[in-house]
């Protein structure tokens, strides 16, 4: 592939990509975004080119590389980019943080849509778990996540055994988990489908959606799996007590009967 036809599968992904949060995860032109292993940001320059989207966006990844190329091509004042050292065997084999030991930087209940794109396919089962404790707690009641995945189901059970898969994934980590490559297991790793429903269920978060990816044949436009998962509930009224306290209080630049 020559540098333009690249260039030109970055825009089209990256045109997939909101597409998949506006029709699945409810992304509005207001919305609060957070991009989980952001890489060359391939959804922030999406999103700029969006003439719809005025929300506000961040981004944040495990190589400085990355960002240091974010921040300088893609400069906006809604968009932060911010660099986490974190270990990952595959990409960030120095990373100081263990993924399980890291806290985003990132508010509680402060973001609309998360996006983990080609990010869970390159990490371990109990790095997951704990990402999904992160998405419900940044997560604002009613918002959503779109994570892609390798899924074992029956859908690839009947592709691998026809030989229609993308990979094939000969080695076994544990009952649940498959990988491709033996010396990189983190390359292309896949879960089981009850896995991934389970470990986000027990982050209180719900699974709303599943779609299957052509790595399986699944049927779907995407190449990875899509979850999409949901913190329910709305966000809380303001307290009652609070408000009676404000409306009690004198407004500024009046007497406290009005005048
Ligand atoms: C295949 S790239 C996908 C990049 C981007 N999401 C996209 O769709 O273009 C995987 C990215 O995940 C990042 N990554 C790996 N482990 C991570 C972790 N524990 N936390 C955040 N990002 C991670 C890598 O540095 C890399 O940029």
């Amino acid at each position: 592939m020559n540098d333009h036809d690249d260039d030109a599968k970055f825009v089209e992904i990256g045109d997939e990509q909101v597409q998949q949060l506006r029709d699945l995860a409810g992304l509005s032109a207001q919305s609060a975004v957070l991009d989980v292993g952001c890489g060359y940001g391939r959804l922030a320059h999406a999103l700029l080119r969006d003439p719809d989207f005025r929300g506000t966006y961040y981004g944040f990844d495990i190589l400085p590389k990355h960002i240091e190329w974010c921040k300088q091509h893609l400069a906006d004042h809604r968009f932060r980019f911010g660099h986490i050292d974190i270990l990952n065997a595959r990409y960030n084999p120095e990373g100081q943080r263990a993924p399980s030991s890291v806290r985003w930087p990132v508010r509680r209940r402060s973001v609309d849509v998360i996006m983990l794109a080609s990010v869970f396919t390159h990490m371990w089962p109990e790095d997951i778990t704990h990402y999904l404790r992160q998405c419900r707690r940044v997560l604002r009641p009613g918002g959503r996540g779109v994570a892609t995945f390798f899924l074992l189901n029956d859908n690839w059970r009947q592709a691998a055994a026809e030989g229609r898969t993308g990979y094939p994934l000969p080695y076994q980590l544990n009952a649940s988990t498959r990988y491709f490559r033996e010396d990189d297991p983190l390359h292309v790793i896949a879960y089981e489908q009850h896995w991934v429903i389970e470990a986000v269920e027990s982050a209180r978060l719900r699974v709303e959606h599943v779609q299957l990816g052509r790595w399986a044949a699944g049927g779907g436009e995407a190449w990875q799996d899509l979850v999409v998962f949901h913190r329910q509930g709305r966000e809380p009224p303001p307290r009652l007590d609070a408000y009676e306290a404000r409306l009690s209080r004198p407004l500024a630049g009046q007497g406290a009967d009005g005048t």
